[in-house]
């Protein structure tokens, strides 16, 4: 008789986006002359950059001739878009990574789920708390987390760090050693960064104790200021114990398209096992690869008109961000993030809880945004809007925000 896998049932309901959305459904039938700003969702709104969409039209007709028709795409991706990657994301920043260790994919939620696969079930894991819900998620499905405690809303076996506005929505050094740390930089949902010195913390952690860091660079792009380092490979060390997540998702607008990449380099051992042969092995049975025409597309992020077309878009969100962070702050809100990423945290007014202030927003400024307490209980009291939405509606929905 067939099993199902039990893990599958420990996973309390993904209630945060299916709730939001049929909150504002019901909202909307109520009000049908309202006007809703969206700014919940972290999808973004511009369209693919025309360098990139000139691209892609050419690798479409490419596939219809018999001369350039591409078939099964190599196992990594293709050299032409790995050593793109490697120059432009990592030898240009000093980090001493090279085109096969990078494994080009469809996307970083897939990576960041999938990953976990590669190590033992008994590995202990650690994330922040708010968290971006895919690590924790994928290692339930996997039996590596225990039971839900559903008073404390976490999983037992879990090493959680609360990222809090006392620690700068930082974690701290875990006094429990865990096997794998999962850290996202930029952060989704708080907006924080991670300055060079203190990542480099992280990383003497893990090669001191044996650990592996799973980094989600997938907001990288958004870095503004200077001492914010783009990749984990910045640190000294990094190679022995770190693998990235990277996206074009937020990058270049690929939500739809669907592209991204993970860096394993070939120094990373475990057990003195080549963690790159073992992810090289998972690919090769389990994945067919991103579309010819689509990493022709990632390559065309790297062209010279790609980076200033993608470069201007994201300018364009983080103008936004600008307009929610200022207009927040002059209301008198406690707000962070926005600064490095498309995302702004802000404490709710008057102690609300995040849904309360869900509902209140919704009801009194017609604007969605994002509770944080979806993302874990340290996100209670909290909320994420998000620099994704058009510049006149970021500007109505700041300016309805203000009259509350
Ligand atoms: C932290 C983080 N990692 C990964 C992803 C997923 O990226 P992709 O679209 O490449 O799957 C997201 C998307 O929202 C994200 O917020």
């Amino acid at each position: 008789m067939a099993k199902i896998n039990r893990n599958y049932l420990k996973l309390p309901g993904s209630y945060l986006f299916s709730t939001i959305g049929k909150k504002v459904r019901e909202y909307e039938a109520a009000n049908p002359d309202k006007k809703i700003i969206r700014l919940g969702i972290g999808d973004v709104t511009k369209p693919i950059a025309p360098e990139i969409i000139k691209t892609l039209h050419s690798a479409v007709d490419e596939m219809g001739e018999a001369e350039t028709f591409h078939g099964y795409a190599p196992d990594l991706g293709y050299a032409f878009l790995r050593e793109r990657i490697a120059d432009f994301d990592y030898k240009t920043r000093g980090c001493d990574i090279s085109a096969d260790e990078i494994f080009v994919s469809d996307g970083a939620k897939c990576d960041c789920g999938n990953i976990q696969e590669i190590f033992s079930t008994d590995n202990r894991i650690a994330v922040c708390d708010p968290v971006y819900p895919v690590y924790v998620d994928s290692n339930v499905m996997a039996g590596r987390t225990g039971e839900y405690d559903e008073e404390r809303m976490l999983f037992k076996d879990v090493i959680y760090m609360p990222c809090t506005a006392e620690n700068g929505f930082m974690p701290g050094l875990p006094k429990e050693v865990p096997d794998l740390i999962y850290l996202c930089f930029p952060n989704n949902p708080t907006g924080a960064v991670m300055k060079k010195d203190e990542l480099q913390k992280w990383v003497d952690y893990a090669n001191k104790n044996g650990s592996v860091i799973l980094y989600d660079a997938a907001y990288e792009a958004y870095i503004s200021e200077a001492d914010v380092p783009h990749s984990i490979f910045e640190c000294d060390g990094a190679r022995e114990c770190a693998i990235e997540f990277r996206s074009f998702s937020k990058t270049a607008g690929f939500t739809g398209l669907r592209l991204g990449f993970t860096v394993i380099p070939k120094s990373l051992t475990v057990e003195g096992t080549q963690v790159h042969g073992l992810w090289a092995r998972r690919h090769g049975t389990k994945y067919n690869g991103a579309p010819y025409i689509i990493q022709r597309a990632g390559e065309a992020v790297y062209s010279k008109e790609g980076r200033k077309q993608i470069t201007e878009q994201i300018a364009g969100y983080m103008e936004n961000a600008k307009i929610i962070l200022n207009g927040l702050s002059e209301a008198g809100y406690e707000v962070s993030g926005g600064v490095n990423a498309p995302y702004i945290w802000l404490k709710t007014p008057g102690g609300m809880s995040s849904w309360e202030y869900f509902d209140y927003l919704l009801e009194n400024a017609g604007v969605v945004g994002t509770p944080g307490s979806g993302f874990g209980p340290h996100g209670e009291h909290y909320f994420r809007l998000t620099a994704f939405g058009k510049r006149d509606n970021t500007i109505e929905a700041i300016e309805r925000i203000k009259k509350l």
